[in-house]
Parts: C-alpha cells; structure tokens; sequence
C-alpha cells in the first residue's frame, strides 16, 4: 500500500515523462529524441499512412530489431496490418546493406474466423464480425517499394509457412492476436531462430482480451524452457539462447 501512495505522489508531483498507449511513466524516454527514431517513426508514419502512438513499443521494436541485425539470419513479421512496425524499422536500420530478406506474412484481409477459438469469441466480441484489419495488401506494397529484399505474403499463418525460404531467423514480430496462428507461428520458426536472435510478442501483456494467447503462449514457453520477458509496454520478449 505504501509503495502504491509513493508511486502515486511520484506521478503527481514530477511530470509523466510518457504517457500513452496504456502506459503512465516518470521514467526517461529519451529514444523519443533520437533523431533516428524520430525520422524512422514519421517516414514510417507518412509511408503506411498508419496513425500509431506507440512510441514505447516502437523503441522496444527497433531495440531488438537492431540488436538482431548483426546476427546471421533473416527478419520476419507474422500480423502486417499496415506495416508500420517494420516500415520503421527499415528506416531505423541500414536496411539496404544488412544483406537480408524481410518477411512479411498477412493475410491482409484481417483474422481468420475459422482460426479464432470459441473462448476468443467469448472474451472478445470483435472477432464475431471482424471489421478490421483489411485492404491493407496493395498499401504495404507501395509503402515498401524501392526497399531491397521485401518478401510480401499474403496467406494465412500457420498455413502458409512454408513459403517462407529461409532456414535461419534473426528477428521475429507476432503480431495477430490470435492464438492459433501465433502458436503455430512460433512452434515452425522456434528451431530456426539463431542464437542470440529475438521475437517481440506484441499482444503478451493484453488482459482480458488476448488472455488465451498470453496462457497458451507460456504453456508454449515452459514446454521449451524459455523465458519470456514482460514488458509493461503490453509485449513480450523472447531471446533464444545457447542450447535452446
Ligand atoms: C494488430 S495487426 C498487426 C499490426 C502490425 N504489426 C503493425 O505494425 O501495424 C494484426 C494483423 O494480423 C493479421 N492476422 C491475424 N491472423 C492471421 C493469420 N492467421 N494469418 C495471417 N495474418 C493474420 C491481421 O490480418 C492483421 O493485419
């Protein structure tokens, strides 16, 4: 009770140095003025036409997202939407000259109903009459153009995993809030991920709405015996370590 008062008077008495996205801190977010990230979020922003405050979650992307890029092996992201994650991310990193192939897996017509389980129709309404999340192929493509090495999927994940060529992964984005697809996405790329490399789990955090994925997910995790780092941005953070 007493750390709680003191949290509170802390956030009263010294201005939130972040607050959005479901998060409040006092702590320093000094990424924020890093020209990188800034020119990375906005050409991302203007490229996807996307509408994103997610500046925390952003910086915890292109954290793991360039500590990846000096391993051996390739970037993919399952759940694209508009692609604002990655198209900043190119941005962020010298892309053109890293010598990788970045993935990019969606539908592009938003969730699959026969994917979403009956207890997620339970918690979470919105997958009753999905409305969300659609359209977005031919936009990707253009926000891409120009930028060495893109591979667009358009297919249903886990399904349509095996178009994807490469054997080894550095980096890895889950992002479809969906247990079936993101179990499935992450027991065919687990043994292909390279050691030292990472996967940002977006919807860890996500109670009650994406509440299934979160316990299967750490079912998953303690099968293999990883441990996944909660972030209080909402994600979720895996490194895959030696003997793993
Ligand atoms: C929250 S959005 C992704 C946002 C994205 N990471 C960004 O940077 O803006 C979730 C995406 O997952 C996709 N998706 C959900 N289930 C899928 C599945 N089984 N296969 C492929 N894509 C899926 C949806 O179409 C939607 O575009």
């Amino acid at each position: 009770m007493i750390t709680k008062i003191k949290t509170i008077l802390q956030i009263l008495y010294r201005k939130p140095q972040y607050f959005e996205d479901g998060m409040i801190s006092i702590h320093l977010s000094n990424f924020r003025k890093d020209p990188k990230f800034v020119k990375a979020k906005q050409i991302s922003l203007k490229r996807t036409g996307a509408s994103e405050d997610i500046d925390w979650r952003l910086h915890v992307f292109l954290w793991a997202a360039k500590t990846c890029s000096k391993l051996n092996g390739d970037f993919i992201e399952c759940g694209v939407n508009t692609g604002f994650l990655c198209r900043a991310c190119v941005e962020f990193l010298d892309w053109d000259n890293l010598g990788k192939t970045m993935y990019l897996i969606d539908t592009f017509e938003g969730i699959p109903v026969e994917l979403v389980t009956e207890k997620e129709k339970k918690i979470n309404k919105q997958y009753l009459n999905p409305k969300g999340y659609k359209g977005t192929y031919s936009s990707v493509k253009q926000a891409f153009q120009g930028i060495d090495n893109i591979r667009i999927i358009k297919g249903k994940v886990p399904s349509c995993l095996g178009e994807v060529k490469s054997e080894k992964i550095a980096f890895m984005s889950i992002d479809m809030n969906s247990v079936v697809a993101e179990i499935g996405a992450l027991e065919y790329f687990w043994d292909k991920i390279v050691e030292g490399g990472m996967i940002v789990l977006d919807d860890y955090g996500y109670s009650p709405k994406y509440l299934e994925q979160r316990l299967a997910i750490d079912q998953w995790a303690s099968k293999q015996g990883v441990d996944i780092l909660s972030v209080a941005t909402g994600q979720g953070l895996i490194l895959k370590s030696k003997n793993k």
